[in-house]
Parts: C-alpha cells; structure tokens; sequence
C-alpha cells in the first residue's frame, strides 16, 4: 500500500512529543488516512508492564544494561503486535519514541556499546526501521523546566542529571546529522501550533515523495 509510513517523534524531555501526536494523529485521520498512534516504552499490554518497572523511580538499583533489555524487549513486543500489522494494512503509525531512543539514553547518555545496541535493537525490531524520524529539538534545562511543571509525567530518567541529559540530546545531533534523510529537526521551544503546522507539512513531503 502506497501510503504504509512509520513516523517516529524523538526528543530530550519536555519537548512536547506527545501533545503535538495527539494533534497530528487527529490531523490526518481527518484528512482520511489510518492512523495507529503508540508510544515506547509501552502501547501494549506486556509493553505497559515493562514501562512501569522502567519508570518506576523506586529501581534505583537497575543496570544500564538491563534498562537496555527492557527497553528492547517493550519495543520487540510492539512491533511484533500493532505496528506490523498496521502497516500491513497501509496504515500511518505514528510512534513516540522508539529505536533511537535507545542509541540516545542507552547509548550516548549510558555510554553503553553502540554496537551492542545496534545488534539487539536489529533483534527487537527484526530490522524495521522508521521512513521518517522527527526529533522535537528542545534546550534541555528549557525541556526538564517543562517536565517539572507536570510532576504526574516524572519518571527514573528524569532524575538524572542535566550532563546526562545533555549528551542525550548532543547524541540526536548526531544521529540526525549522520541520516539526514530520514530525520527532520524542528525547533520545540516554539508555540504549539507553529510546531504543528511545520510537522504537517514535513509528514505530507514525505507522504507525496513516496507515493511517486
Ligand atoms: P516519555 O514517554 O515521557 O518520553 O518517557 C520515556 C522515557 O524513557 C524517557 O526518559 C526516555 C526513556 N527511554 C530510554 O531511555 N530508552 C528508550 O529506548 C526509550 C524508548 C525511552
């Protein structure tokens, strides 16, 4: 099916990925494509689970190395359950977050083996790999300011510190910077609706240049 598109959103905390899903999600079912919002880590019932042992900020004692693993085995779920099956049918998906997430916080932030994580990503998605990545590009003391205002979102991660944060967000620079074709950076310390706009137009380029 010519419209079956992968969409991921990235971004450091509190850059406003996943209001600005919701309103793209709702855009586009009305312009009448099928539409499959999800997030990582999450968006199924086993992926639920692992997001709140991720998250829970009481495993203060979890290993880099099994955050990883739980990170991949959530997103392994996912693919295997919706986000195949959606774009079988020639559905959009638009998921917040996913395999870059992993090379950012594990990776960059972590500093965990680049290739480890690029072999057992390749295991947990089975090689699948988004047609367009959108990193919501945000300052992160701006971004974790944001994040604080809406203490229910707070998570383990959140806790780290600001140099944590700081290579998480240098590390998408640099994966954007190495893929140009498939990522597009946007500005996220802007008013919501600018955003939106921008992202509208990015999805639809990449909608008409692939059913050329
Ligand atoms: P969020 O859903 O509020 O963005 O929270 C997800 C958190 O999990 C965020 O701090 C980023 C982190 N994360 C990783 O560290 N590695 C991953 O692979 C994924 C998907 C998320």
């Amino acid at each position: 099916m010519p419209d079956a598109m992968f969409i991921t959103f990235e971004g450091p905390e509190g850059s406003g990925k996943t209001s600005q899903i919701r309103l793209l999600t709702a855009y586009l079912q009305q312009e009448g494509y099928t539409v499959l919002a999800t997030r990582e880590p999450g968006g199924t019932r086993i992926g639920d689970q692992i997001r709140a042992c991720l998250h829970d900020v009481a495993n203060r004692e979890m290993t880099a190395v099994t955050e990883m693993l739980l990170y991949a085995a959530s997103r392994a779920q996912l693919v295997r359950e919706l986000i195949q099956p959606a774009l079988a049918d020639g559905g959009i998906v638009l998921c917040d977050r996913f395999a870059d997430s992993t090379i950012a916080y594990q990776g960059y932030g972590r500093d965990l083996s680049l290739d480890d994580l690029h072999y057992i990503t390749q295991v947990a998605t089975g090689g699948l790999q988004p047609h367009l990545t959108i990193l919501l590009d945000i300052d992160v003391e701006r971004g974790l300011a944001r994040r604080a205002s809406n203490a229910e979102e707070m998570n383990r991660l959140d806790l780290e510190t600001t140099s944590f944060h700081q290579r998480v967000r240098s590390g998408y620079h640099q994966l954007a910077a190495n893929d140009p074709a498939r990522w597009a950076l946007v500005d996220a310390d802007r008013a919501a609706d600018v955003i939106q706009a921008e992202l509208r137009a990015i999805v639809h380029r990449k909608l008409a240049h692939r059913c050329r």
